[in-house]
């Protein structure tokens, strides 16, 4: 079977663990395209170059995750060459046999128009700095900062910049536990699979 999930929105509004937990309800693979921009970022260098050498070993550093790491990735992001680099890897991997969710900003517009489910994942920008201020501590006003300027770069660049699909489902989770915003994407694809 064929089948994409595609999640696309803005930092830290819970996309990775809604992707995760649905790759394990249905059995998905599962792909949070952030540590490919992440892992570009983490190289140095030439960022073009970079992107075409990545290989899956670059996708497992520890450090990937940082606040400093994600402003990295979102300027190497900005690059249309690093981007054509990594799109074959990842419409591969969307449309691979066994059904796959992949996590990102650019997944249902770019990466997979033809993905059979399109959520974008959001909540306040308050509520998304709080979550990530609680992964990785530090000055929660910083944090806060941080999250806007990365979201202002991701949806104005030219380049595939983070929107809603036209056909994408809206889950805002400000006010929704983790339990009820993964209810609320089983639902979808349940109800997607069912049609
Ligand atoms: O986890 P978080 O939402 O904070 O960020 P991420 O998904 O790890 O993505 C880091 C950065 O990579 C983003 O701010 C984007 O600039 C870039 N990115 C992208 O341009 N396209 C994607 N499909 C995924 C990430």
């Amino acid at each position: 079977m064929i089948f994409t999930v595609a999640i696309d929105g803005p930092a830290a509004a819970g996309k990775g663990t809604i992707g995760q937990a649905l790759a394990a309800r249905f059995g998905f693979a599962h792909l949070d395209t952030g540590l490919l921009y992440r892992a570009v970022a983490a190289k140095g260098g030439d960022s073009v170059a970079a992107a075409r050498g990545l290989v899956a070993a670059d996708l497992m550093g520890a450090g990937l995750r940082t606040l400093d790491l994600g402003q990295a990735a979102s300027r190497v992001a900005v690059l249309p060459g690093v981007r054509a680099a990594l799109v074959a890897f990842q419409r591969r991997f969307a449309r691979a046999e066994g059904g796959a969710v992949l996590d990102g900003r650019d997944i249902g517009t770019v990466i997979c128009p033809e993905a059979e489910v399109k959520l974008y994942v959001t909540a306040s920008p308050q509520v998304r700095a709080h979550r990530r201020w609680l992964e990785v501590g530090g000055d929660e006003t910083r944090v806060l900062a941080e999250v806007l300027e990365r979201d202002g770069r991701d949806m104005g660049r030219a380049a595939a910049p983070l929107k809603p699909a036209q056909d994408a489902i809206v889950l805002d989770t400000s006010v929704l536990s983790i339990d009820e915003a993964v209810q609320a994407a089983v639902d979808v694809v349940q109800a997607r699979m069912g049609a």
